[in-house]
């Protein structure tokens, strides 16, 4: 039995002690959000498992410790500070696992989990528009559920529908998505995705993430035929090659011409060409980044970045020395999907310096000192405190601005001298001296 209410009276189902599912981006119930914490003088230790959320996090505010606890399985710029000063915990897990965690008798059991979901169809059926992802699992085994039911969020195909009878509490909401504006490449970016686009052949399966990297990389793609994405989210970029013909999936080994992800982010634009759009399946993260899948694809691209990669190949996509940035994401999931895929291409697309404000303590072993405003992604050793997200075992292609190198089956002196030829040409002789200070090069 569905119970139609306001915010105020939904949240009152959170307990004392719950674990409560937050989900996120463009559809973070964020109406729900600041009814709970306007509760928080009388809750005590909820713990909110977040999944990228958008928006306020009130929750994490100092005043609220001991009364939420946030557990995140990525870090966002709103949780950041928060992970860092340790008021809120960050879970590393892969996005294709999660789903195990709400399992009764899993790691994660869910009390409560929160949604933001279209409107009932004739036959009673709201969607879970464009955040399917974890946010499926979470509804299939929390105790109870809590909605927003909103008529600007998009009815989405694939494994997005949720039967009204399923919604504990419903709350009618009309209010607008959290949109992402895609981000206009640099000429650095550009030169990435030009590389990268090197590699895509006609046909390819793609999965890319977000950010000025991928829409570099759509943009070098204008001529290929028949490409197809199966990723674990897509945005804005993939409308214009979809409205060129180029992204038509005709020649996908499973899912034959549809576009499958597990979330999207983006603009009223997208979130409109993925309403009622059967060419659309949003499935569950445990699906679309499940290696076993991945691997189906002939001629799977993946493209993924990161902050370091040392010289034999170690990639860190998710913290800057012991500051956690973001999270291990679908990094392995494709990575290791692409390299077991028939004629399959893992890739690593990075930029060869990053900026920094910082001047060099100099202290840790091998720092290279930044220059000129900028520090070497490509290092001697990743940062300590580092968390290696790709082994050097998984790493395949790896491009910055300087070229495409090819790390499988080469030697650690290979990768060195293949990784210093792509990095920023004024770090690469100090690259090469700690090269043969750690031993990798011998003269
Ligand atoms: N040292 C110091 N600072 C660094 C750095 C380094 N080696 N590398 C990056 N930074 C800084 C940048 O200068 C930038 O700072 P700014 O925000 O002040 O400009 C910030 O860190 C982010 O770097 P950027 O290159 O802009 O990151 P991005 O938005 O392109 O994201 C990852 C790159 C690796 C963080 C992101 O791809 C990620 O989270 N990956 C893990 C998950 C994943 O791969 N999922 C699958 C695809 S969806």
């Amino acid at each position: 039995m569905t119970t139609w209410c306001d915010t105020t009276t939904a949240v009152q189902v959170v307990k004392s002690g719950d674990r409560l599912f937050v989900p996120g981006r463009c559809t973070t119930p964020t109406p729900l959000i600041e009814a709970l914490v306007g509760r928080g003088e009388e809750l005590r230790d909820v713990e909110i498992l977040d999944f990228m959320s958008f928006g306020p996090a009130p929750y994490l505010d100092p005043r609220w410790v001991g009364h939420f606890h946030m557990r995140t399985v990525f870090v966002g710029e709103s949780a950041r500070a928060a992970i860092n000063a340790g008021r809120a915990s960050y879970v590393p897990v892969f996005l294709s696992y999660i789903p195990k965690l709400f399992v009764p008798g899993g790691p994660f059991p869910l009390d409560v989990a929160f949604i933001q979901v279209s409107p009932p169809d004739k036959h009673g059926y709201c969607s879970l528009g464009p955040s399917v992802d974890a946010t499926r699992a979470a509804v299939d085994y929390a105790q109870q559920v809590v909605a927003l039911v909103n008529p600007r969020v998009p009815r989405t195909h694939g494994d997005s529908f949720v039967h009204v009878s399923r919604l504990d509490y419903a709350v009618q909401w009309d209010g607008p998505l959290y949109e992402v504006e895609r981000q206009a490449p640099d000429q650095t970016q550009l030169e990435i995705g030009r590389h990268v686009g090197e590699l895509i052949e006609d046909g390819a399966t793609l999965q890319l993430g977000i950010g000025a990297i991928p829409h570099a990389v759509l943009q070098a793609l204008t001529d290929r035929r028949d490409l197809g994405v199966h990723g674990e989210m897509f945005s804005d970029g993939v409308l214009d090659l979809v409205e060129r013909g180029v992204i038509t999936g005709a020649r996908k080994t499973r899912d034959r011409g549809k576009i499958v992800a597990s979330f999207v982010v983006g603009t009223r634009r997208l979130m409109d060409f993925l309403d009622d759009n059967p060419m659309v399946e949003l499935r569950s993260i445990a699906y679309t980044n499940d290696p076993q899948t991945i691997r189906q694809f002939d001629h799977m691209v993946a493209v993924n970045s990161a902050l370091q990669v040392d010289l034999t190949g170690q990639v860190c996509a998710e913290s800057i020395g012991t500051a956690q940035y973001s999270g291990v994401g679908g990094q392995i999931d494709f990575m290791r999907g692409a390299a077991l895929a028939p004629h399959g291409r893992p890739i690593l697309a990075l930029p060869s310096t990053a900026r920094t404000t910082k001047a060099s303590a100099g202290n840790m072993p091998f720092e290279l000192p930044p220059r000129e405003g900028q520090v070497s992604r490509i290092v001697p050793i990743l940062t300590p405190g580092s968390a290696v997200t790709t082994t050097r075992a998984h790493v395949h292609y790896v491009v910055t601005e300087y070229g495409t190198v090819m790390l499988l089956g080469r030697s650690l002196a290979e990768r060195a001298r293949s990784l210093i030829a792509i990095a920023a040409p004024q770090f690469r002789e100090p690259l090469e001296r700690a090269a043969y200070e750690l031993h990798l090069l011998y003269r």
